[in-house]
């Protein structure tokens, strides 16, 4: 085996045949599922880590029979830093993709330790765990929840960061807490990633979002009624300041997203220092508009009923993604119809998620 390139830590850009090899933290969940195929199938070799708590092992099953590959698999959680130091020690990654965490923001605020535990401690025990081991690259899944209520839209990068919860609190924190590792130390290569909304799922219907329970977030829970698990859609307010009155979101094709994380390993291997990126299309939809593409991809009228706003919910968010597109060369490209097929595709596949 012939590394090329070992300086400093810069990520080896191994010889031919050599796959890079990028450890996924949550790498068994919705967003990370989705990244381990387009992972696959760009060539690299992929470890994940995953404790489940969120995800089904059959979602990695699904991505090795999608891309014909394998994938290592290790069941851990990243609060055990000596259990992910002998994940490391053996499979010495070249990068790291970190999506493990908790993401219920109602949940965040009824039990917040629980949220600082996991994402904050458990992001510490990786990045001590990936310096110790000299793994320096890091690509972050971070959150459009940094900009809190934006005050103007499109949203860029540079906006003010704010937070509303706690579940939004660990992501600035991490985030502020890698802006400080870096500043001690520029050998660390990081890319934070600021996620709008991602929703859809891969156009096979193998993968998509499982959620557990009743969903808190608006594409799933449309789904399952479209599916007939639960009645009728809660629509959270029609009195904002939009065109019809329902909130507006960038919702983004989760295949698009995990695209970007592919775009952010590409950019770490020129050794960038610490960058970030709002990955989002830059389009904004209301609730409505979610709901009436969705009845044209399934084909049924879903019902739905106008209740109270949601507490700490903006009136409109949607991002400014050409930093990305400037930078990364990405770009979302995938449109709300394809969304919404997508994900009633998976959804209908697979009525009870990854546990029929
Ligand atoms: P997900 O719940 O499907 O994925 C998270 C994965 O992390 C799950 O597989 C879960 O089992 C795993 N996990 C959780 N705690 C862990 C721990 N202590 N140790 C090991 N594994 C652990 O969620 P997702 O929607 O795919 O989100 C992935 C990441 O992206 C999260 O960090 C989330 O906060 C962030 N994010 C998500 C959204 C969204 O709308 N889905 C938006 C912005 C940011
Ligand atoms: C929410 C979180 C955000 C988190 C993201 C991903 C809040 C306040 N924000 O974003 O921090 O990063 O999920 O987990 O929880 N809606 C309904 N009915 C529903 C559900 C949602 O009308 O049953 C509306 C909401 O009011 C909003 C839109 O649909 O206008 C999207 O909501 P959701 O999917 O929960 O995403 P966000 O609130 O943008």
């Amino acid at each position: 085996e012939i590394l090329r390139c070992l300086v400093g830590s810069e990520m080896c850009i191994r010889d031919r045949g050599d796959e890079m090899k990028v450890l996924v933290t949550g790498g068994a969940g919705f967003i990370a599922s989705h990244t381990d195929v387009e992972l696959l199938q760009a060539g690299y070799e992929v470890v994940v880590l995953d404790n489940l708590y969120n995800a089904s092992e059959e979602a990695l099953k699904r991505v090795e029979k999608i891309t014909g590959k394998p994938v290592t698999f290790y069941k851990e959680d990243i609060r055990n830093e000596a259990g992910m130091e002998e994940i490391f020690k053996k499979e010495k990654p070249d990068a790291v993709i970190h999506f493990a965490g908790l993401k219920a923001v109602g949940e965040s605020c009824r039990e917040p330790l629980k949220y600082f535990d996991n994402n904050f401690t458990g992001t510490i025990n990786l990045l001590k765990v990936m310096e110790r081991t000299g793994c320096k690259n890091l690509v972050f899944s971070s959150s459009a929840t940094v900009y809190g209520i934006p005050k103007t839209v499109p949203i860029t990068e540079d906006a003010p960061l704010s937070v509303l919860n706690p579940y939004g609190r660990t992501k600035l924190v991490i985030e502020d807490m890698l802006r400080d590792i870096y500043a001690a130390d520029s050998t660390w290569n990081i890319a934070l990633l600021r996620y709008f909304n991602p929703i859809g799922a891969h156009e096979s219907g193998e993968i998509g979002e499982d959620p557990q329970g009743i969903p808190n977030n608006l594409l799933p829970y449309v789904a399952k009624v479209a599916v007939g698990e639960l009645e009728c859609i809660n629509v959270f307010g029609d009195d904002y300041d939009t065109p019809d009155g329902t909130g507006v979101r960038d919702y983004i094709h989760v295949v698009d997203l995990a695209i970007g994380h592919i775009k952010a390993l590409e950019k770490l291997a020129t050794n960038p220092g610490i960058v970030t990126y709002n990955l989002g299309t830059g389009i904004g939809y209301s609730v409505l508009d979610i709901i009436h593409n969705f009845e044209k991809a399934c084909g049924k009228t879903l019902p739905y009923k106008i209740v109270e706003r949601r507490p700490g919910d903006a009136a409109i968010c949607y991002s400014d993604p050409t930093k990305a597109e400037k930078e990364l060369g990405w770009k979302a490209e995938r449109g709300i119809d394809k969304m919404c097929e997508d994900s009633w595709r998976w959804q209908s596949k697979n009525p009870k998620g990854y546990n029929a």
